[in-house]
Parts: C-alpha cells; structure tokens; sequence
C-alpha cells in the first residue's frame, strides 16, 4: 500500500480527500499542526474508515520537524499539501502571516523531499485567474496580478513548484486550481468547521438556517450576471477528494512523464449565489433569512472554470451537482448543532 502524506489532513478538504484516498487502497499519513482544524476530526475519520490514521501534529513551518518527520515516515510515495491559511481579508490584514505560514511550509517540505522520487499534489485555487477575460477559464489563461496575499502564496508556490521540478527534482508535481468547494460527507460525520463567523457563502447559509447567524447578506446583485449577484463554479468536496486520487494516479501511471502539470477542479457550470440559496431552500426545505447588500471589495465578477482537461487527461470528471452539495452540507450544520465541537 503507498503511503501519502497529507498536510492540513483534518482540514475540511485535507479530512475529505483523506477517506478518498483509504477507499482508492492508500494509506494516509495526516499531519496538521491544529492551527485552523480540530483534533476531533480524526475520531471522526475513524468512524468512517474504520481505523485510526496515522497522525502527526507538527509545524511545518519548523525544518527540524519536517526532516524528523521525513525520517519516522521513509516509506512516503506521494505527498499532497493542504496546509495553508486560506482566508482572503485576513491575509490583507496580515500579510506576513500569509507569506510567512504558507511558504516556509512549502520550502521546508520541497528541500526536505527534493531528492526523493515524490509524486506531489499542491492545493492551489481560481483565484490565480482573477476575473477571467474568457469564461470558462482554462488552465492556460493568463494569470492576473493577484487581489490579496493569499492569492499571491498561491500564484507564486505554483511558480515555486514549477521551477523547482525544472532544476532537476526527483519529484512530480501536480498544481490543482479548486474552484469553490462546497457541501460535505455523505456520513454527516465530517464537513467545514469555520471557526468564527464563516467567511464563505456556504457556511455561511447553513448557519443562518439552523439559527447561529440572524441572516445572510448577498454581496451585491447590481453585477453583469442574470440575476446581478456573483456567479462561482461550486464543487463537491467529495469530488475535490477523488480528484486528488486522479492526480497521484497520473503521477503512477507508467509513461507519464510530464514533471509539472496544473489542472482545473470545478463542475464546469456557474451559479448565482440567489441561485444557490435557491438550491438550499429547494433540496432541504428551509427557508433562508436573506437581505442584499452591498458588494463585497475584491469579489470577482463571475469565474467558472473550463474542465477538458481535468476530463481528457486526470480522467476526472465532477459527479454531485448543487442540490448533493447544499444537502449534505446542512446535513453536517443538523450533526454539529447535536454534537458540538
Ligand atoms: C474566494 C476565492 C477562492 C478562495 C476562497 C478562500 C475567487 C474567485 N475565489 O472564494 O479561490 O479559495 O476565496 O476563502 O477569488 N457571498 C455572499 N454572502 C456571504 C458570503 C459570500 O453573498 O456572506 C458571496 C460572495 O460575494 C461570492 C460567493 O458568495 O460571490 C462565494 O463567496 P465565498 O464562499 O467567500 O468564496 P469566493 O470569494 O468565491
């Protein structure tokens, strides 16, 4: 059985790929440091997987600990990089947090494993698109000067990674670009646990429908889109999962000697964010305490993502669709309200 390791495992979509990656017949080595996930998480794996993975909590911001880590796990075959701070007006307020977090990570554990014939996955984001001059984007639109810093760790770890392999690495590297992902496991046992008041829509929605929020605001529906509010290619958590299984297997398949590749995440279909409180109110029966307001700074226009590639080459194709993802994600906000963290 390959061994993977899995930076930010009990994130919300690090905990999602990890039980893709058990049913595909990996077995996950999780490390996350705890700084924006929740050790309990790993019981709630358990219970889905039916053992309890192998954990580490460390810093990878720490070399020490990443070169101890590389010698109690010599048997590592892939490595795929979740951990990172991700929340975009933060990252505005304290940039050098963003730079300083998401990038040591990345160095310590690329000097650490440069060497070693590594297939690795790097979580990056449509958010290197800005807002598209061609919808749907592909992977070889032009990449736009990033909005916040946090778009910037991304824009430059891809560059990182991409010249890194070209100066002789041993390892592979696969940069996914995740659209927005949404909902959660279909046990209700996992899903996206904000901490604080959420940032994102979703979240957002279903906490405002179990009573923790008094109502959700739409950032602005004065935009070119068909009903004015901000169009976003929402992607099934679950699917994101699988699609990082696709992309190790890529790595595996003998042949495939690309050193450096990036691949779209999304459906390939946009929606309004009126058209997924539609999608709420429709597939779970609730009804949405909403008022429009003002727009968001930084939002993008509308984004969706075109996925051929994705398609033709990971050989992944998303299978959930917006009323699978609003469900299980209100699913998940019914078990916490029961079983708070
Ligand atoms: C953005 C980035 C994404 C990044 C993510 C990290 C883009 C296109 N996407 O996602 O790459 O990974 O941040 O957090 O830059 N909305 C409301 N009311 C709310 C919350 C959100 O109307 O209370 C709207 C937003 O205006 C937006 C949509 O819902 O149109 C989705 O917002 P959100 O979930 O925050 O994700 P993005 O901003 O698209």
């Amino acid at each position: 059985m390959s061994k993977i390791l899995v930076t930010g495992g009990l994130g919300y979509i690090g905990s999602h790929t990890v039980v893709e990656l058990v049913k595909a017949g990996y077995e996950p080595v999780i490390v996350d440091n705890l700084s924006n996930s929740n050790i309990k998480i790993l019981d709630q794996l358990t219970k889905i997987i039916g053992f309890k993975p192998v954990f580490h909590q460390l810093d990878l911001c720490d070399v020490q600990s990443v070169i101890s880590l590389a010698a109690a796990e010599p048997d590592i075959t892939g490595i795929i990089h979740f951990a990172a701070f991700k929340a975009v007006g933060e990252s505005v307020a304290k940039p050098l947090k963003y730079y300083q977090n998401n990038f040591y990570s990345l160095i310590n554990l690329l000097e650490t494993y440069y060497g070693r014939k590594i297939n690795f996955v790097f979580s990056s984001s449509c958010t290197v698109y800005g807002q598209p001059d061609v919808l749907p984007v592909t992977e070889n639109a032009p990449i736009k000067p990033a909005e916040s810093p946090y778009g910037n760790t991304k824009q430059v770890a891809e560059e990182i990674l991409r010249e890194m392999t070209a100066s002789g690495s041993a390892c592979k590297v696969i940069s996914l670009r995740y659209f927005n992902p949404v909902g959660a496991h279909d046990s209700a046992l996992i899903g996206e646990l904000p901490i604080g008041v959420p940032q994102n829509l979703v979240p957002f929605i279903t906490q405002t429908a179990i009573g923790k929020r008094e109502k959700l605001t739409v950032f602005g529906d004065d935009y070119n889109t068909p009903d004015g509010s901000c169009v976003r290619d929402y992607i099934h958590v679950v699917d994101l999962g699988k699609a990082h299984v696709a992309a190790l297997k890529l790595m595996e398949t003998e042949g495939y000697s690309n050193i450096y590749d990036v691949f779209n995440l999304g459906t390939g279909n946009g929606n309004t964010v009126l058209e997924v409180i539609k999608a709420f109110e429709e597939s779970t029966g609730e009804k949405l305490n909403y008022q429009i307001g003002p727009r968001r700074p930084g939002d993008v226009e509308k984004v969706w993502g075109d996925v051929t590639k994705s398609t033709n080459v990971l050989k992944w194709t998303a299978e959930l669709g917006i009323a699978d993802m609003m469900s299980s994600a209100w699913n998940w906000e019914k078990y916490l309200s029961q079983n708070p963290f």
